[in-house]
């Protein structure tokens, strides 16, 4: 079987960072080299200070600090990398498209294009090249085209090979792995690529964890596993709007559903609304494809995923302004959390931009406070949406790095985050601080409803009346 002795990674990101940390730590014989073109991303990987590695994730900076120069590096040096290496992960980003057909809905491929494209006119010597980004089915048959007509006569074989890591635990999912999936072609050269990598991840893994398909049922299998979690997240969500009017408790409907051992414990927490660079797109992607296939069923029931999370986040905004009195212009509301999760930095699609924006279009004074999102990533995420322009932003929210300093004088606080710390602050304290009546709006379900109506706030959870 083909040993792998050198590893290449295009793109430094939330998967291509941790992913490849963890293989250099648990493969000490393998060289694992991340390229980036993002310059201030690979030098902040290359950090002394491991707290300024620009991914933070739980366990992250321990596995870099061990791995980093022993076989372990991040450069910029995209060409050497490729050159040297027999096995090329690529990982860069795959967003939505903005512009032109699919505009909004399909998967932008023009980064992947021009990684395949690189390794086309570097490689020498044959390669595996491994999708490791998330991308459309058969995407793996273009990546193959322009391999094969671009290339140096050199032999490559493509595997599709996704990542299931969740933010805020991608170590722990990376260690753990429930499996992990590996798409290639059947022949013999495609099964021989295949056991390349199964025995990178073997370093750690039982290998009745790895799975082994073709290429398009690993491709597709990525996006139908993203769907049916979002599905989760919709469907629960959809049952929090109701459970609002009749008094039912969602989490009593949660628990009591998910003791069924068919249906599972898991992704059934009612939310403001599911975030994070993946549901959203890789859904939208989906939708896209069947669209494409004429399959026009088949597209609708998943897009409603989606219509209903939106409605989520925007019943939650409406929720706060019918509340306070039908008007929230220059009332100053607090917000506790901005990343789309607890335990990452990351604020792709968090649905705090989204109810912050529906409450920035009714004038309402937003002071934001998340322990790890920088001010310039909240400005940069509300600039994005092109509503206002960035000095109106400015003026309206401001971000502050001490949550007592947002309650000051706060007509209200909106939870948008499950960030443990809110569960410990003193908020009689918090109470204290702010105007009366108190309101709390509780996106994440985080508190105790009787403590909070004892301390004395209105005090209002998605999915309880
Ligand atoms: P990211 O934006 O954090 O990182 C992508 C990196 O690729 C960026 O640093 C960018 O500069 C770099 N890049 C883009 N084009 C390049 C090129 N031509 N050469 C070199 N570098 C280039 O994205 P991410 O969150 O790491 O996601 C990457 C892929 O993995 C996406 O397809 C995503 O759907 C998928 N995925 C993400 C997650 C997650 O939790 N974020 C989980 C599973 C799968
Ligand atoms: C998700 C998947 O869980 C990963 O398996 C996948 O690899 C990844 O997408 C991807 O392809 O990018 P991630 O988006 O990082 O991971 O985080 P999740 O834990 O799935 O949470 C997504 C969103 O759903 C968050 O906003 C979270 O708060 C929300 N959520 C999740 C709920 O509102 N309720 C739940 O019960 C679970």
């Amino acid at each position: 079987m083909k040993k792998i002795n050198k590893i290449c990674c295009i793109g430094a990101g939330y998967v291509g960072g941790p992913t490849m940390s963890v293989i250099a730590q648990q493969c000490p014989e393998i060289k694992v080299t991340v390229v980036d073109i993002n310059k201030e991303r690979i030098a902040l990987w290359n950090s002394e200070d491991l707290d300024k590695l620009p991914v933070y994730e739980p366990g992250l900076k321990e596995i870099v600090g061990e791995a980093r120069d022993r076989n372990l590096f991040f450069s910029t040096e995209v060409d050497q990398a490729i050159d040297e290496s027999e096995m090329i992960f690529i990982s860069v980003n795959t967003p939505t498209k903005t512009y032109g057909k699919g505009k909004g809905q399909a998967a932008d491929l023009k980064f992947i294009e021009l990684c395949a494209r690189d390794i086309a006119r570097v490689a020498k010597t044959d390669k595996i090249v491994v999708e490791k980004s998330t991308l459309p089915v058969r995407t793996a048959e273009a990546i193959k085209s322009i391999l094969e007509n671009t290339g140096n006569g050199v032999n490559f074989e493509i595997l599709s090979n996704p990542e299931f890591l969740a933010e805020g635990t991608a170590i722990d999912d990376l260690l753990n792995a429930d499996r992990v999936l590996i798409g290639g072609a059947e022949t013999e050269a495609g099964q021989e690529a295949k056991d390349a990598l199964s025995s990178v991840y073997e370093h750690w893994l039982p290998k009745e964890r790895i799975l082994q398909t073709n290429v398009w049922s690993s491709e597709l299998s990525k996006l139908v596993a993203n769907a049916f979690l979002a599905q989760r997240v919709s469907s629960i969500n959809s049952i929090s709007a109701l459970c609002e009017k009749t008094d039912a408790n969602v989490a009593e409907v949660s628990r009591a559903i998910g003791f069924d051992s068919r249906i599972g414990p898991k992704f059934l927490n009612a939310s403001v609304g599911f975030g994070g660079s993946c549901f959203q797109k890789d859904i939208l992607n989906l939708v896209y494809i069947s669209r494409s296939f004429g399959l026009e069923e088949v597209a609708d029931y998943w897009e409603q995923v989606i219509i209903m999370n939106d409605y989520q986040k925007r019943r939650f905004a409406e929720n706060i302004i019918s509340t306070l009195y039908n008007t929230v212009s220059g009332k100053k509301i607090a917000f506790y959390g901005w990343a789309f999760k607890k335990d990452t930095n990351d604020t792709r699609e968090s649905a705090a931009i989204y109810v912050a924006d529906a409450l920035l279009d009714e004038q309402a004074e937003i002071v934001v406070y998340d322990p790890k999102v920088t001010e310039e990533t909240i400005y940069a995420d509300l600039d994005y949406l092109k509503t206002r322009d960035p000095q109106e932003n400015r003026r309206l929210l401001k971000v502050v790095t001490d949550p007592m300093e947002a309650a000051k004088e706060a007509h209200a606080i909106a939870i948008l985050t499950e960030w443990d710390e809110f569960k410990e602050y003193d908020w009689q304290k918090v109470y204290e601080a702010m105007l009366k009546p108190a309101f709390v709006f509780d996106g994440r379900r985080l508190l105790d409803s009787d403590k909070m109506n004892e301390l004395g706030f209105k005090y209002y959870k998605i999915g309880q009346s």
